[in-house]
């Protein structure tokens, strides 16, 4: 600065500071808009050169032949169309020679519009992260996105450039085998690990050549199927939608998401993919989203298997006017599209918002400027298996295991134990451990995975003797296995039993009635119990899994869901303690299906449980309570809490009140701990959740280490959607809960809200 004011000092230059930040921050807006103007000026541009079918071309999405992630619908002509600039995108097509292929056909068409290349990039791409559910249970936003973020990285290296995630769907009811996909039960924690995966994706802004395009799916509420049968019908309020099931589409739009697909199911009776209020209204409307909506598979055709269509025609008829803008596979749009507007049931109008909102995701990714701009055969081979990504999926593989018992502190183990019997059908498995929806990338080889038998033995010194048996496979009742195991077992001063559902039974269309771990794995464990030797087991599933006996028999127990390419060394961390388990589960764990939808933010009723002298809503033969609880997780070191403080016991609506609470770690081991912060509203214009997430913190102590943690309640806290679906916060009373997991209530303290 040439001269210094007179009376320069401190707050003067944060003044300045202020100033300049402020002024760049409007000149980036301006920029952005400018930019965004700019786009919309080739968009129209663009527009106004193309034909009827051209427009309809772009509203089509087919897949291409390297695998189907749903019915195909038989076509010999995809190479014409492309020509012909009559398809806009191509899902299931991956690698930089494939998709450089397919769009030097697009770009021979008139108007050389390129092709968008979508695929299922749902937990990493040739590194394989731990499954969306297990990484939720981290609680761990930054790291969520790093994932992605490599996820993005090494997918946009292969020619794609759109991923159809992350799935947003809460989720209380662990026979749908898509809870593996999600974030669990909770809209707060849904929705922020929602806008971080958006993030990650989407990296710092599309166009970026380590960016794709993300995808909020499946819009929605499709985790409310009934009976946890995926594709079934879902029967909701209004008002529950808006309170539990949009909140994290919410999320994604705030995070600027490029892309929506919408769902296979009907809320009551109609078509996520014909619902007008979904897409049109809440969507476009009250959302103002800009992105573009693409069907999920050949959901516009099958709203005639609803019965909501008699034919194509109708279905593309209902699906256009209730603003879904791509037909993926069901070719409802490509043969009925053109027919639609000739009988004056379409205007060109909403086709053309439709074609406008694909080209600007087209111009965005700069594809126009060159189509071949992700065709990097040089990107393709470094970006693929980078060390780094693989010790990422290490780390994030660490971060999900959830400590579930610890009897006597048997983990983590010793180092200098001279023999260890590592036995279950799991131990030596490889491509289990990747869980559904992963990526097998042609042509590579994506089986650099570490088994949890590699894992260990990269872990354990020479001093340590390791031994094997497989004990029984994962189904079927034959226990031939068992005498070997136990013979191995006797041999060895520790057991770890790794056992589980089979990654095929938990995904898309994998739902089961029966959620126990399935086969003879358990009475395994029995035989290996009556050793006398202690066992800990792991337990590795896509799901919440019932395991009462192990839950009640084994003395030391990590669920440790499908971790990826790293999973046997990311557990081999955990075992030994060089990473201590600080997940938590973000999905409520049940004693039995029985128990099915189970989750912790119900509402009281008028005859809780807690009423024990009037019949009330308990069951008579078993809790009401979880297993294991949301938010709940343990660790090898302890955590005090303690000198709760709030900054006002009575909060005016334009006010704040600030909580603070600190928190000890009074064992041995460093560690992590996500405190949480849970509020009820004790009375309001319709019934309240008896509690609900509102904040956490994860914190990293060092053994004997304290930290104050702060959270800030703002009106938005204690607003929720009253009977007119209004958001509203009610003056009243509220109770704060601060806690270690939903159950784990450390602290209580009321205060008011006044007007
Ligand atoms: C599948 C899934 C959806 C996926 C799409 C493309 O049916 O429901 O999540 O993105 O089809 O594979």
């Amino acid at each position: 600065m040439l001269f210094k004011p007179l009376f320069y000092n401190v707050n003067m230059k944060k003044i300045v500071i202020n100033i300049s930040m402020l002024f760049l921050a409007v000149m980036q807006l301006n920029n952005v808009t400018a930019q965004q103007k700019f786009i919309k000026q080739k968009v129209d541009s663009v527009l106004r050169l193309m034909t009827l079918d051209e427009k309809i071309g772009q509203l089509n999405q087919y897949n291409d032949d390297w695998r189907a992630t749903g019915p195909i619908t038989p076509d010999n002509n995809k190479i014409g169309q492309v020509k012909a600039g009559q398809l806009g995108s191509l899902l299931n097509c991956i690698g930089v020679s494939r998709t450089r292929s397919w769009q030097e056909l697009a770009i021979q068409s008139r108007l050389k519009i390129p092709l968008l290349f979508g695929l299922d990039v749902i937990h990493g791409f040739n590194t394989t992260f731990p499954i969306p559910l297990a990484e939720a249970c981290s609680w761990d936003l930054e790291a969520t996105e790093q994932t992605a973020r490599v996820a993005a990285t090494e997918a946009s290296a292969s020619g794609i450039h759109w991923t159809f995630a992350p799935m947003v769907d809460i989720a209380r009811d662990p026979r749908w085998g898509r809870v593996m996909e999600g974030a669990g039960e909770d809209p707060y924690l849904g929705s922020k690990i929602a806008a971080a995966r958006v993030k990650g994706f989407q990296g710092n802004k599309l166009g970026d050549i380590n960016s794709v395009m993300a995808c909020a799916k499946h819009f929605a509420a499709y985790g409310a199927a009934i009976g946890g049968r995926d594709y079934n019908s879902v029967d909701m309020s209004e008002r529950l939608l808006w309170e539990v099931y949009l909140p994290p589409f919410k999320a994604t739009v705030d995070a600027g998401v490029a892309t929506f697909m919408n769902s296979f199911n009907d809320i009551n009776g109609v078509p996520a993919t014909g619902n007008k209020m979904l897409q049109r209204d809440i969507l476009k409307g009250k959302w103002n989203y800009k992105g573009f909506v693409v069907s999920d598979w050949g959901s516009v055709g099958e709203m005639i298997n609803h019965g909501t269509a008699k034919n194509g025609y109708e279905a593309a008829l209902s699906a256009i006017t209730a603003g879904c803008d791509m037909d993926m596979e069901s070719r409802s749009y490509k043969n009925n599209l053109a027919k639609l507007v000739e009988d004056g049931k379409v205007s060109v109008g909403l086709i053309d918002d439709a074609v406008k909102r694909i080209l600007y995701k087209k111009f965005e990714l700069g594809l126009f400027d060159n189509p071949f701009k992700y065709c990097n055969e040089q990107r393709e081979k470094t970006e693929l298996a980078k060390p780094e990504h693989a010790k990422l999926a290490r780390e994030a593989g660490a971060k999900s295991i959830v400590l579930l018992k610890n009897q006597n502190n048997l983990l983590p183990l010793s180092r200098n134990l001279k023999s260890i019997a590592f036995i279950g059908p799991l131990v030596k498995a490889l491509k289990q451990n990747k869980g559904s929806w992963d990526v097998e990338v042609p042509g590579i080889d994506s089986n650099f995975i570490v088994s949890q038998w590699e894992g260990l033995q990269n872990k354990v010194g020479a001093n340590t003797k390791l031994l094997y048996a497989k004990g029984c496979e994962m189904e079927g009742n034959n226990k031939d296995g068992f005498a070997e195991a136990v013979e191995v077992a006797k041999q060895a001063e520790v057991i770890i039993l790794s056992i589980g559902e089979r990654r095929e039974m938990s995904g898309e269309a994998r739902n089961r009635s029966d959620i126990t771990i399935p086969g003879v794995q358990e009475e395994l464990l029995k035989s290996l119990l009556a050793t006398g030797k202690p066992v800990v087991v792991l337990i590795n599933a896509g799901r919440p899994l019932v395991f009462n006996y192990t839950s009640d028999n084994a003395p030391a127990i990590l669920y440790t869901w499908w971790l990826g390419s790293e999973a046997g060394n990311a557990i081999a961390d955990v075992l030994f303690g060089d990473f201590n388990p600080s997940a938590k589960l973000a999905m409520s764990f049940p004693i039995n299906v029985g128990q099915i939808p189970i989750y912790y933010s119900h509402f009281n009723t008028g005859r809780p449980v807690t009423s024990s002298k009037v019949p009330n809503t308990s069951y008579i033969d078993i809790s009401v309570d979880p297993k294991y609880e949301f938010g709940y997780g343990l660790s090898y070191t302890s955590f005090q809490y303690s000198n709760l403080q709030l900054s006002k016991k009575l909060m005016k609506m334009n006010e704040q009140v600030d909580v603070s609470v600190t928190i000890t770690n009074t064992g041995k081991y460093d560690g992590e701990e996500i405190v949480q912060l849970y509020l009820r509203d004790k009375v309001g214009s319709i019934a309240r959740p008896v509690k609900e997430l509102k904040d956490f913190r994860k914190i990293f102590l060092k053994a004997g280490g304290s930290e104050t943690v702060t959270f800030v309640i703002r009106k938005e806290k204690l607003s929720f959607y009253n009977q007119q679906l209004q958001w509203v916060a009610e003056p009243g009373d509220f109770q704060i809960m601060i806690g270690a997991s939903s159950k784990d209530i450390r602290f209580m303290e009321d205060f008011e809200l006044i007007r």
